[in-house]
């Protein structure tokens, strides 16, 4: 496994870090035993940053967590968790919802709590903000309660996770010294974060997680227009109508352009998004043994090629680019 700088920390970082999402919720059916499995073969193979949030299951994904940990004391493992919005209410936000509404300080306190007290730590690496309005740029006051949860020694550093639909919106928390992370959606298929994100990421040395490398399973070359996701799995909805028969046409067009210069999509599809200088880890979804072999193997393999990656770009889709069709 290779290790990169986050940010400003002093950390290092596994370059393949591991997405907890599918552990803790909306993934369809999920066996607790292999989860857990998941996870210790990941950090067997040398990953050392594991990224979950509360709402992946009201802590279920936390808990496994910090089960794995307590088996795993004296390892350093870099964890990173979420503050999500208060709930019910839209997500992503409304333009019309209040910060003070929907990430009071008493709200951030009481979950950053619960986060502590089912991660079995008293302080956690990162806590990020699980999604934002650009309406509330004006006012990011969730982040000075964070600062000073951070002062009291509850957390070591601070995040921002994008909110999927305008990634570009947490820019001025970015520019301003509000966070030291930034969790963002890059992949073969969304490459917007090169127009701003990272290079303000790079100027101002802010550590970029990037998530959804594989657009949910896509751009891991396994689905067809045939697929059928299971009861509760959230792509039934992300990939519903034609969406599904749209991206599969396009993952197609990609494994020609990568022919047989790499040996798997999945693989190609991490090494993409590994190839900016100002990425620290990407946090592929892993959610059993066999998951975490094949992504942690790429940690350790040859990068890909500049010719390649720039190959790659021509792949960039505007999914919501409405003037183009669909
Ligand atoms: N707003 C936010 O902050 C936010 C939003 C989304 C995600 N995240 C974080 O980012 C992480 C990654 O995103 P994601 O899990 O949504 O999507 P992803 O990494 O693009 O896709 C993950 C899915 O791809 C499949 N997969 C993974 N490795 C594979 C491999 N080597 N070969 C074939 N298939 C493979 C698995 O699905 P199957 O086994 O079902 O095929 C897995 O659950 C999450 O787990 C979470 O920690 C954060």
């Amino acid at each position: 496994m290779k290790y990169r700088k986050f940010g400003k920390t002093d950390w290092q970082v596994s370059s393949i870090g591991c997405g907890t999402w599918a552990i803790g919720s909306d993934w369809g059916s999920q066996n607790k035993e292999d989860s857990t499995k998941a996870i210790h073969k990941a950090i067997d193979l040398g990953c050392n940053f594991v990224d979950t949030a509360r709402a992946y299951g009201a802590g279920k994904s936390e808990r496994i967590i910090g089960s794995v940990l307590k088996e795993r004391s004296g390892e350093r493992i870099y964890l990173a968790s979420k503050i999500p919005p208060l709930m019910p209410g839209d997500w992503p936000p409304s333009p019309y919802d209040l910060v003070g509404d929907r990430y009071s300080e008493d709200h951030i306190r009481s979950e950053l709590e619960k986060s502590l007290r089912d991660l079995g730590v008293d302080c956690i690496d990162l806590m990020q903000i699980h999604t934002w309005s650009r309406a509330w740029n004006k006012d990011p006051r969730p982040f000075e309660v964070l600062r000073a949860c951070q002062r009291e020694g509850k957390i070591r550093f601070i995040g921002v996770s994008t909110p999927e639909h305008d990634q570009e919106a947490v820019a001025d928390l970015m520019r301003n010294g509000w966070v030291d992370s930034v969790q963002v959606i890059y992949n073969i298929f969304n490459q917007e974060a090169q127009s701003e994100i990272f290079p303000i990421a790079m100027e101002n040395q802010i550590a970029v997680i990037v998530r959804v490398a594989l657009d949910e399973g896509a751009l891991a070359g396994k689905l067809t227009a045939q697929t059928k996701f299971s009861e509760g799995d959230m792509r039934q909805n992300y990939f519903a109508g034609d969406r599904l028969e749209r991206t599969v046409d396009r993952v197609e067009e990609i494994r020609k352009t990568i022919g047989d210069e790499e040996p798997d999509l999945a693989a190609s599809a991490l090494k993409f998004v590994l190839k900016p200088e100002c990425v620290s880890t990407v946090i592929p979804g892993i959610r059993n043994e066999r998951q975490a072999e094949l992504n942690c193997a790429v940690g350790k393999a040859k990068p890909m090629s500049d010719t390649l990656e720039k190959k790659l770009r021509d792949h960039n889709w505007r999914r919501d680019f409405w003037y183009s069709g669909k």
